[in-house]
């Protein structure tokens, strides 16, 4: 009792003015903060911020305004010891040469649509295509390569940092000005990252945000991820074709390497002689959640034997890309010098399904001028011995 009264004491104070002895109180018991530092230019000249977010419980995440980027993200492992546990770069210059969307925010849709065009109310839009015949993660200049306007501020629940951006009507071929929102909130009481995405348009259109970070939870550049367990919590997954487009069926993942409903190291039936892995090169496909769509509810788990991290991934959204960096070999290199070899980091995309729009029986992506897009995804890092 006497614990939740001091746990309500000290949110209070971290909201509101408060007397000198108060003052005294909440920068003794209070270490939580946000801090802003210039990351540099854009080529275009446009400044960039780098922010910093830290909680009591030893989480740190940076983040920059070009591209809403996770830049890092410590976490303790079970001896307390924090580590980096996603993938980037060390310098803003890094990421404005050509990488795989290393923690960048992905719109105006994440993922891919087949052959780069769709239909919305009787109109074909067609998108850059940039992904052999199809459109990935946004186009030619998606939502990770624009400069997002940043407010930070406290809240009861911890830290967080509101990122803003307006995209033009027809920019990369998409109707409507779209005003995204997207919140990344540093909790307090324990380590986890809440993303909170909102988007308003003028004109119908079609929206899915995600996050793209690669994560290592042995630390960055730590080797490879094939050693990490992973359950989904999702018995079915959408089959892709050669170009990874779903074909539309709904398959059962049970008795296929794809069934991950009980825990299973990666590296187990990665190398499977399976048409969907091949299809894959690995795993990066889109697993159909279990939980009710629109819910917030455990999406995934991931546990790392040698540094005992856990992490779960909470999200309201309907489907899971689960990527694993087949396609990083070697030749880019990251923070503190490390080189990112094949499967060095796994991808956890909280997302609605690819190709939704030229889909009709998956859930829709479309979001109309008197609605709002709402989305959340968290997160959650926990230790295990
Ligand atoms: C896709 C992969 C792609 C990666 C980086 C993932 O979301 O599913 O196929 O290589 O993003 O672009």
């Amino acid at each position: 009792m006497r614990h939740h009264l001091l746990l309500t004491l000290f949110a209070a104070v971290s909201l509101i003015q408060c007397s000198s002895r108060q003052e005294e109180k909440k920068a003794d018991t209070s270490p939580m903060t946000i801090t802003k530092e210039a990351f540099g230019a854009t080529g275009a000249g446009e400044s960039v911020d780098l922010y910093t977010l830290s909680n009591t419980k030893g989480m740190q995440v940076k983040i920059s305004t070009y591209g809403g980027i996770v830049v890092s993200m410590m976490t303790p492992d079970k001896a307390g010891k924090t580590s980096d546990v996603v993938l980037g770069f060390d310098s803003l210059a890094g990421y404005l040469k050509e990488h795989p969307y290393f923690g960048a925010i992905i719109g105006r849709y994440g993922n891919r649509i087949g052959k780069g065009q769709f239909t919305l109310d009787g109109t074909v839009y067609k998108l850059a295509v940039n992904n052999g015949p199809n459109a990935l993660h946004g186009g030619l200049k998606g939502f990770d390569k624009v400069v997002w306007r940043a407010k930070e501020m406290s809240t009861s629940d911890g830290v967080r940092l509101d990122l803003v951006y307006t995209s033009k009507d027809g920019e990369e071929g998409y109707p409507g000005t779209l005003t995204t929102t997207v919140s990344y909130t540093l909790l307090n009481e324990r380590n986890e990252l809440k993303i909170d995405y909102e988007a308003v348009t003028d004109k119908p259109t079609v929206v899915n945000l995600t996050n793209h970070s690669y994560f290592n939870l042995a630390g960055q550049g730590e080797g490879n991820i094939l050693n990490h367990s992973v359950t989904i919590f999702g018995s079915r997954f959408t089959p892709v074709d050669a170009g990874l487009i779903p074909t539309g069926e709904l398959k059962q993942v049970e008795g296929t390497p794809f069934d991950f409903r009980t825990a299973h190291v990666i590296g187990e039936r990665i190398e499977a002689k399976d048409g969907q892995i091949a299809a894959g090169k690995g795993y990066d496909h889109n697993w159909v959640l279990d939980k009710p769509v629109g819910d917030m509810g455990l999406a995934a788990r991931v546990t790392e034997p040698t540094s005992g991290r856990v992490m779960e991934v909470y999200t309201t959204e309907p489907g899971l890309q689960f990527y694993t960096g087949n396609f990083l070999d070697g030749t880019l290199t990251g923070k503190g010098g490390k080189v990112y070899g094949h499967r060095a980091a796994f991808c956890m995309e909280t997302q609605h399904y690819p190709d939704s729009p030229n889909q009709p029986s998956f859930p829709s992506t479309r979001l109309g001028p008197a609605e709002r897009y709402r989305s959340t995804t968290s997160y959650r890092f926990l230790t295990a011995q």
